[in-house]
């Protein structure tokens, strides 16, 4: 069966897979369908509010008996710096004015905040099984009142010594992510995106370094991939783009039609979207203004000025402004219900394997 079962053990899931958290463009549903196929579901909650993330975990623990992964972002959060804000709205300004929209007019979107005091109270009140943070931990303090409510920590890294410092603040699991990973770099002690190393370069090297258990991901889509990371020293996977294609996802049928038209070699990492980079399918705004941009504003603030032209974009079926996060395994996705996927995914890991153990 698993040649490891740590992570089986500790989440207490059937199979030592996890649907990633994808801000965006999923919510209770594909958590449940994930979950109903044995994954363990993750609910993004960067860019839900309080009562929202409330909401869709009652949704959840509803429909299916299943341990959940509460993500969240948490990055220091800095004010919009009204001068980087000009900028980027000069750079803007002849999309703006192709779309006949108002670059004046106030934007009033939902954007990414980090975890605080409120969201942990949440998280103390709702205690998940799981909790999984992007961009490093939040402070001690709120830490500590998360593993007090008795939820098992997982954070994102991106290099050994991320993986190190997790470790040495408190991970109970670390999450290797690749460069091939699709969305945000969770990269917090370097900013240098040349130097992030691939998954199976990654992957055994962070095994090496921590005493924890380690979830391989970045470019996994089928039971080769998974097989692979197991062989890496790998626990188990975090899967991402795989699941886009789903029926339970949010994804929009223009993003949608993207992603099923993606090639290996389709995706890009850049800053322009959102401030702080990020893997996704190149569209009009990254071509033409980035991939990286210095003229976009810190994170998150980009994604504002961006907001009105993403939505008279889409209006028209357009993924010009839309970030169509998705790692370099894009094209391996399939068009398949979460659950029936996640138990094809599990099914080939297991036949892989055995075969290589044949
Ligand atoms: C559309 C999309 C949105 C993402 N949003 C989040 C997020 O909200 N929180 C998070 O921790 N990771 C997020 N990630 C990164 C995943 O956790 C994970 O690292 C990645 O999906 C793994 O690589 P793969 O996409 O090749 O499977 C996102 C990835 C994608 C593709």
């Amino acid at each position: 069966m698993w040649p490891d079962r740590r992570l089986i053990d500790l989440f207490k899931t059937e199979f030592p897979i996890v649907l990633a958290p994808m801000a965006g463009v999923m919510d209770a549903e594909l958590v449940i369908a994930a979950a109903q196929g044995g994954a363990l579901g993750s609910l993004p909650c960067a860019m839900l509010s309080v009562e929202k993330a409330r909401e869709q975990v009652s949704i959840i623990r509803q429909r299916v008996s299943a341990p959940i992964n509460l993500n969240f972002f948490c990055h220091v959060p800095v004010p919009s710096d009204p001068a980087q804000e000009a900028i980027w709205k000069k750079r803007l300004d002849a999309y703006y004015k192709e779309l006949g929209l108002d670059p004046s007019a106030p934007i009033n979107a939902a954007n990414r905040a980090p975890f605080d005091g409120a969201m942990c109270e949440l998280v103390e009140e709702l205690k998940p099984e799981i909790v999984s943070f992007h961009f490093g931990l939040p402070d001690q303090g709120l830490l500590a009142r998360v593993k007090r409510s008795g939820c098992k920590v997982m954070s994102s890294a991106t290099t050994v010594r991320e993986a190190i410092w997790l470790e040495e603040h408190g991970a109970d699991v670390i999450i290797a992510q690749g460069a091939e990973a699709g969305g945000h770099r969770g990269m917090f002690l370097t900013e240098n995106i040349a130097e992030q190393p691939g998954t199976f370069a990654l992957v055994p090297q962070v095994v090496d370094a921590v005493k924890v258990p380690v979830v391989a991901a970045g470019g996994i889509a089928d039971g080769r991939g998974i097989a692979a990371a197991f062989a890496l020293g790998a626990a188990g996977v975090q899967i991402g783009t795989a699941y886009l294609r789903c029926p339970e996802s949010k994804v929009t049928p223009p993003a949608r039609a993207a992603l099923a038209q993606a090639w290996d070699d389709s995706t890009v990492i850049t800053n322009v979207m959102t401030g702080r980079p990020a893997r996704g399918v190149v569209n009009r705004l990254m071509r033409e203004v980035g991939p990286i941009s210095p003229d976009a504003p810190t994170f998150p603030h980009a994604a504002t000025a961006l907001a009105p032209l993403r939505a008279a974009a889409e209006k028209q079926g357009k993924v010009d402004f839309t970030n169509i996060w998705a790692g370099q395994a894009v094209r391996l996705g399939r068009e398949m219900p979460a659950a029936e996927l996640t138990r094809a995914f599990a099914g080939a890991a297991l036949a892989r394997l055995s075969t290589l153990a044949g």
